[in-house]
């Protein structure tokens, strides 16, 4: 079991208050968080709508924390250059909505951006097999992806260990960096055992953007960070 990378609090704008975007975010952030995470439902891909890229292109003024563009969409390419544009720094898709999924990863970083894949609680991690190489993050679902709200499935966290498994091992044959990333239901009390399971990153939604107080809510999530940590560090130490 190796440490893990710094932790990264992405709180989700799907529940945040749309009629007030940009103060949203610059609350958020002001909080301390340190991703934006951007939700992209296309009534086609999963059955909900969210925004585009004009939205986030609105947004990008508002703050400098990176945009992590979550597309759930099909088909995908042709949003890649239209987020890109619009000031994302991560785009990640879901492997089942993109006919070739090399060439989307491929397309995403030519445009600047940092490539992400994304698994739902039922796609395998073998879709990671052939294309470590072109990845920058690795976006576990813990929810089935389309609403906010819904509750952490707990099989995820087998799942988050094997990714960390393979992430660790590419790490230590010489490979680039890449994040883990976790979405859906992450809470101040299940964030330590997700910590603990091997994410880096946090998307949390309903769980940030609910509360009327984003820096206590924001502060619970780092100390629940902190208590996987420490079980992490006593279980390399025994
Ligand atoms: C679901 C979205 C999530 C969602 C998470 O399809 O991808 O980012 O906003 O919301 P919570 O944290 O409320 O589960
Ligand atoms: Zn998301």
């Amino acid at each position: 079991m190796t440490e893990l990378p710094a932790a990264r609090i992405a709180p989700s704008l799907l529940s945040a208050d749309f009629a007030r975007l940009g103060e949203e975010v610059v609350d958020v952030v002001a909080a301390g968080a340190d991703w934006i995470h951007f939700d992209v439902m296309d009534n086609h891909y999963v059955p909900n709508l969210t925004m585009g890229p004009m939205v986030c292109a609105a947004l990008r003024p508002h703050t400098t924390v990176p945009i992590d563009v979550h597309l759930m969409v099909e088909p995908v390419d042709a949003l890649v250059p239209a987020f890109a544009k619009a000031g994302a720094d991560i785009i990640s898709f879901h492997p089942e909505a993109s006919r070739h999924v090399d060439r989307t990863l491929a397309l995403i970083r030519e445009h600047g951006c940092r490539a992400g894949l994304v698994f739902n609680p039922a796609t395998p991690l073998e879709w990671l097999d052939h294309v470590m190489d072109r990845l920058d993050l690795i976006l576990l679902m813990s929810v089935n992806p389309g609403f906010g709200g819904q509750s952490f499935i707990p099989h995820t966290l087998a799942k988050l260990a094997q990714a960390r498994g393979r992430i660790d091992r590419w790490r230590a044959e010489g490979g680039q960096a890449i994040d883990l990333e976790v979405d859906g239901g992450v809470k101040a009390d299940n964030i330590a055992d997700i910590r603990a399971a091997g994410a880096d990153a946090f998307v949390a939604g309903s769980a940030v953007f609910g509360r009327p107080d984003y820096p206590r809510v924001i502060t619970a999530l780092r100390d629940g960070i902190a208590q996987g940590d420490a079980r992490r560090a006593a279980a390399l130490n025994s």
